[in-house]
């Protein structure tokens, strides 16, 4: 991973944020190239879960949004992690991200300063390596009573017990930890002059709610009919206990967003007479009026992996995690978490790369609309011709278990929430009732990404050395980024053989401008044409165009006008005509 942070920094990708302050936290900036990577990620997704798409409408809000927006999520009361400081050093720790120790624990009842007899009956315990002197245990337990102000301080009542794997203790001291607590990802901070607790708002911690939100008017506006989705792009923040792992784990972050709005099963079954599950694995083919909200999530995993595919990662660097029934979010009925075998990542007991997340799709059932409605008091139901429809032909049989399913659902969340069970039984009935007259909240199924944490595995999946013949025909290594041409920073570099060659240059600069208008383009003239090469490679240039005195004709004039064109990977060149390279790229880069 070094290798790949030092080539971030060299090469302009990705910078500390604050670098010339000593940097901060959590933070990170994208250099140019970066820029460029990012705005490509970006843009990748946009086109393919809305522009390509009839059925998904896009959405920009606010980072901050109404408070209480965080209360109906749950983000206020849970959205936290349990935290432990070191109790010397004062250093926190995520409490699950502590590596567990074993070894022999040396408790002590307190100690007692050697002058003045100042007394201290704090415990405190260290953990040290089996077989470590005591010497080590007692050196770190007197520095705990010093900070707790007792000078030369005699320890007392040490006793010792064997430990293993226990997270109790600091890895780096071996000192006592604190007991886990639960601490708020929500940054804070005051909108308008008055810094008072009704002022507080946050910075959002997600893209999600802003369109669980917007729903109504997204939906009013789009002429859309449910199954639709909105999707988002933009930044969210986390007050990330621990950040790690270069930009995996950041404080400021972007994510990409999409909530998808199905119909209950009770709906899709009362109109099409039955409700399509999964029939096998793999990708189920052109969205159905039949299907479940189960073929729906199974069909947002397939386009999702097909999405990392198609800008570059191989589907054997991708791992689908299904989360365990105890890992789920309360409401949500099955997450699947797309995993990217980073190089940090952990290894199984064979030794592979096991993969942290990229992306998480949750079918979230209607809880999320289901609170706003609670809390805001706006009615998030929609009205489903086609449900109202189909409804008046079902035989009464059905459209009583239809409805009892429905409204055993609703009564099922409205007493999760804590509502009273008269009022939620009454409130469930009058909405299994509004089934019946095509009215229901819509269920979501949401794909949920990240662009840092893919803009990081692009780069660890384009990062590549190998050997390359220099100027002279002689092979030295190259490190080449192969970013997917899709996404790379820059599509093609465009080289003048000789820069003291005005009619080279010219020309060089024409076909420039020519391919500017297309695509992004870098355009070098200095230093020999090996090193130039070498300097895109590392930039991850899939394409170079070089200009030389064929193409000035000095050969015929069946040469002029055409050019070298070089493949980053295969360093193959072909002569292209001049006026062909547009038609030529576009398509390679789209
Ligand atoms: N709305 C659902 C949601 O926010 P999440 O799993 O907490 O779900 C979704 O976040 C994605 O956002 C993650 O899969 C990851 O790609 C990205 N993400 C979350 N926390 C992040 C962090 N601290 N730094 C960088 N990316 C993060």
């Amino acid at each position: 991973m070094e290798t790949i942070v030092s080539l971030c920094k060299r090469r302009g990708l990705i910078f500390q944020s604050s670098e010339v302050y000593g940097g901060l936290n959590g933070f990170w900036d994208y250099g140019p190239l970066g820029a460029e990577l990012k705005r490509n990620i970006k843009e990748s997704w946009w086109r393919s879960m809305t522009q390509m798409r009839e059925d998904v409408v896009g959405l920009e809000a606010s980072i901050i949004m109404h408070p209480r927006i965080w209360e109906a999520s749950g983000h206020t009361s849970t959205f936290s992690d349990l935290m432990v400081d070191c109790l010397l050093t004062k250093k926190r720790f995520r409490a699950d991200q502590v590596e567990p120790q074993s070894g022999d624990a040396y408790f002590y009842t307190g100690a007692v300063a050697g002058a003045t007899g100042k007394e201290s009956k704090e415990t405190f315990s260290v953990v040290i390596a089996t077989g470590k002197h005591v010497d080590y245990a007692r050196k770190v337990a007197r520095l705990f009573y010093e900070q707790r102000g007792i000078e030369a301080p005699a320890l007392q009542g040490e006793r010792t017990e064997p430990v293993v794997n226990s997270t109790r203790y600091n890895p780096e001291n071996g000192g006592l930890l604190t007991e886990p607590r639960p601490f708020n990802l929500m940054l804070k901070t005051y909108v308008g002059p008055v810094e008072s607790a009704d002022n507080i708002a946050y910075l959002r911690p997600e893209t999600a709610q802003a369109i669980f939100v917007q729903f109504r008017n997204v939906m009013e506006v789009a002429r859309q009919k449910v199954p639709f989705g909105i999707c988002q792009i933009g930044k969210a923040f986390r007050n990330e206990i621990n950040p790690r792992n270069f930009t995996f784990r950041s404080r400021e972050f972007e994510q990409m967003e999409l909530e998808f709005f199905i119909r209950p099963d009770e709906a899709v079954e009362a109109i099409c007479g039955s409700v399509a599950r999964p029939a096998g694995p793999g990708h189920p083919g052109e969205p159905q009026p039949n299907w479940g909200w189960q073929r729906w999530h199974q069909y947002w995993v397939e386009e999702r992996l097909r999405f990392y595919e198609n800008i570059g990662l191989p589907r054997n660097s991708l791992v689908e995690y299904w989360q365990k029934p105890d890992e789920l979010a309360h409401y949500a009925r099955a997450t699947v978490d797309l995993l990217y075998k980073f190089p940090f990542s952990k290894r199984d007991e064979k030794g592979e790369l096991m993969g942290e997340e990229l992306e998480g799709i949750a079918a979230r059932s209607d809880f999320d609309l289901s609170q706003h409605q609670r809390f805001a008091g706006k009615s998030m139901a929609v009205f489903d011709e086609e449900l109202k429809l189909a409804w008046a032909k079902l035989d009464p049989a059905r459209q009583a278990a239809l409805r009892e399913s429905y409204t055993q659902a609703r009564l099922k969340y409205l007493l999760k929430t804590g509502e009273a069970p008269e009022k939620a039984a009454a409130q469930s009935a009058a909405e299994g009732a509004g089934l019946t007259n095509g009215s229901y909240v819509p269920h979501v199924i949401e794909p949920s990404a990240g662009v840092d944490r893919l803009a990081l595995a692009l780069i660890c999946n384009a990062y590549c050395e190998d050997q390359a013949p220099d100027d002279k025909g002689k092979l030295e290594s190259r490190v080449v980024m192969r970013f997917h041409p899709r996404i790379a920073p820059v599509k093609v570099a465009v080289f003048p053989l000789l820069k003291n060659k005005p009619e080279l240059v010219r020309k060089a600069r024409e076909v420039r401008d020519l391919l500017r208008a297309h695509m992004s383009v870098a355009y070098d003239e200095a230093g020999a044409i090996g090193r130039r090469y070498r300097r895109q490679d590392e930039a991850g240039t899939p394409f170079g165009v070089t200009i030389d005195f064929d193409t000035l004709g000095e050969k015929g004039p069946e040469l002029q006008d055409t050019v070298t064109l070089r493949d980053r990977d295969t360093m193959r060149q072909e002569r292209v005509k001049i006026a062909d390279l547009p038609a030529l790229l576009a398509p390679r880069i789209r």
